[in-house]
């Protein structure tokens, strides 16, 4: 039966597709306002806003921009209902409950996230070639953009929960750190998580793995500034982890779901551990059954960004393409196929979007 002779195709309730038309609309505008608040974000504007109530001239004069595209940018963000407008004063308001979501050091401030919705429009051209073709857009395409973009998401939330939220998941972990321990990170990007751990942890030894030159560069000046010694990094594909070099604790912070090799990553992990040893590893929180992800707010943008980068640069190297929806079920399998032990799943605290995974090598 062709679509045209469809049942259900031929008498679509007209009220539905208003809404869906309406609702359709909305998705559109959204996608242009992410833009938007990642300018905001980018050029002081939600912080410069937050200092108070202001009239687009003086709130142009805070952020030191043109007043033409700021009051523009206000029109976006008052009909949005991000600020509000004082139309007798000409006066522009960020509520304190935007500017708790939208400014300020710690990990609250969702302003970076907006970033990866302009990182992934990037490379839209070549994820569509890849749809007809197969294949997929390299790692290399999203250069330099995407170690800036992971590097300001994932700051925050490791200054404030890695220590005290994250590492009590795992039983003895942090006992075990502070006692000295020999510790890797697998595609660790610029590395910030080893930069708290090394400074939380003097006794123990860090190094940090990953393919990229420029965020191994950025992670090395962190440490190098920060006077931390026990901590290196050297670029290197983690598929290829040598068992020679034993840990007894490796971290794979969302960095497994796009490996063109993620079975071979995650038995090097488990080779190159100590027996005993402990592996953590924080990923998208999502089900491997489609069906069980329906309804779960977090799941659509998890299968767009998944599409646009995580999947796209797995496949480009003729990898296995598990997207960052591979899901629990499937991750717990291939954890057990890598010789893992009991793995424990753990909503990570602080981040909706992640499971923290917590597993070792049978002693
Ligand atoms: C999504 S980013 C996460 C980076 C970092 N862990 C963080 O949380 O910000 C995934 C990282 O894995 C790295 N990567 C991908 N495949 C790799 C491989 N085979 N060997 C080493 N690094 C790899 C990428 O270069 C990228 O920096």
């Amino acid at each position: 039966m062709t679509i045209a002779e469809s049942p259900d195709s031929a008498v679509p309730d007209r009220k539905k597709v208003r809404a869906f038309a309406r609702s359709l609309f909305g998705i559109y505008t959204h996608g242009a306002l992410a833009y938007m608040i990642d300018l905001g974000h980018r050029l002081g504007l939600f912080t410069a806003a937050a200092h108070g109530p202001a009239t687009s001239p003086e709130l142009a004069t805070r952020a030191g921009l043109d007043e033409r595209y700021v009051r523009e940018w206000l029109g976006a963000m008052v009909t949005a209902e991000i600020m509000t407008y004082d139309r007798d004063a000409a006066a522009y308001t960020l509520p304190p409950e935007h500017a708790a979501a939208l400014t300020g050091p710690g990990s609250k401030n969702m302003g970076p996230m907006a970033a990866m919705v302009t990182l992934l429009g990037r490379n839209l051209e070549g994820v569509e070639e890849a749809f007809r073709t197969g294949g997929g857009v390299p790692y290399d395409a999203f250069a330099p953009h995407f170690t800036g973009v992971m590097d300001e998401l994932n700051r925050r939330p490791l200054d404030e929960l890695l220590v005290e939220a994250w590492l009590p998941l795992a039983p003895g972990l942090t006992e075990r750190l502070a006692a000295g321990a020999r510790v890797a990170d697998v595609g660790c990007g610029t590395g910030h998580a080893l930069a708290v751990l090394g400074a939380a942890f003097p006794a123990s030894t860090f190094v940090g793995y990953d393919l990229s030159s420029e965020a191994i560069g950025l992670a090395r000046a962190e440490v190098a500034d920060a006077g931390l010694a026990n901590v290196s990094f050297e670029v290197a594909d983690v598929s290829a982890l040598a068992p020679q070099r034993p840990f007894d604790v490796v971290f794979a912070i969302d960095a497994v779901h796009d490996q063109a090799a993620p079975a071979e990553v995650l038995r090097g992990v488990h080779d190159a551990l100590t027996p005993g040893g402990t592996f953590v590893m924080i990923d998208m929180a999502a089900s491997s059954e489609l069906s069980e992800n329906v309804g779960n707010p977090f799941a659509p943008w998890i299968y767009s960004i998944s599409t646009l980068h995580c999947m796209t640069v797995s496949l480009a190297s003729g990898g296995a393409g598990l997207g960052a929806a591979w899901g629990e079920g499937l991750a717990r399998r291939m954890l057990g196929e890598a010789g893992f032990g009991e793995v424990t799943a753990h909503p990570a605290p602080g981040q909706g979007l992640n499971l923290i995974y917590v597993t070792g090598r049978p002693e």
